[in-house]
């Protein structure tokens, strides 16, 4: 049996990663899938003071428990199901439960810094960089992080500008070098996210190209 084609999708805050992969997976319902987003694996911060919390800069790489990342995404080339952290972005802590994820013919793994993290991404064998314009991105992340992650207007601004840009431009678009393919116009590229399917379903069937 061949080892599962490993894509890895990254992208900005708010880029439309998550929908891309969403739509990868939903296109290729017939083939069995493993999902693991980077976000579950953030530092468990519970020790720390909430107010200290809010200040963490979360898009530096130091902020992942990427040992445990690799750990899982290594476990599930092997074949073996996994138990991911599940992640509290309101409290900045892990729950004390885990979620099962079973080992697939293709591994998806997305994050804003898959494509950074060098231990992550030698283990993938096809690399996509989604790209959101700036605009686009921040007025996703207000709605977003107001509505489902606890935060307040002058929360998400100051830490944009503390954290999330220059991080972004210090880490995440750089890494954009990286990508094998760069899907414009974030999740909503039906096309590009067609031709990606097509290109996994070719790779799937012939196993010698794939890895
Ligand atoms: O889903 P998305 O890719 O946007 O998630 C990554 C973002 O989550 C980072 O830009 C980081 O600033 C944010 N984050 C946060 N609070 C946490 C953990 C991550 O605001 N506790």
């Amino acid at each position: 049996m061949s080892s599962p084609l490993v894509v890895g999708i990254a992208g900005g805050t708010a880029s439309g990663k998550t929908t891309v992969a969403r739509k990868v997976r939903e296109a290729l319902a017939d083939c069995r899938v493993a999902f693991i987003d980077q976000d579950s694996y953030y530092r468990d911060l519970k020790d720390m003071p909430l107010v200290d919390r809010r200040e963490v800069n979360f898009d530096h790489p130091d902020a992942f428990d990427t040992e445990l990342l690799v750990e899982h995404l290594r476990t599930l080339k092997q074949g073996k199901p996994i138990q991911k952290p599940v992640y509290d972005f309101v409290t900045s802590s892990r729950q004390p439960h885990t979620h099962r994820v079973d080992p697939g013919d293709i591994i998806l793994i997305e994050g804003i810094l898959v494509l950074h993290m060098k231990e992550v991404r030698d283990e993938m064998d096809v690399k996509i960089y989604v790209d959101a314009d700036d605009d686009l991105r921040i007025l996703r992340r207000l709605t977003r992080d107001i509505k489902d992650r606890g935060r307040d207007f002058d929360h998400v601004v100051g830490q944009y500008l503390r954290h999330v840009r220059p991080m972004h431009m210090g880490f995440v678009e750089p890494s954009k070098h990286h990508a094998d393919i760069i899907i414009p116009h974030g999740g909503n590229n039906d096309i590009a996210i067609g031709m990606l399917v097509g290109a996994l379903r070719a790779r799937l069937a012939a196993p010698h190209l794939a890895r």
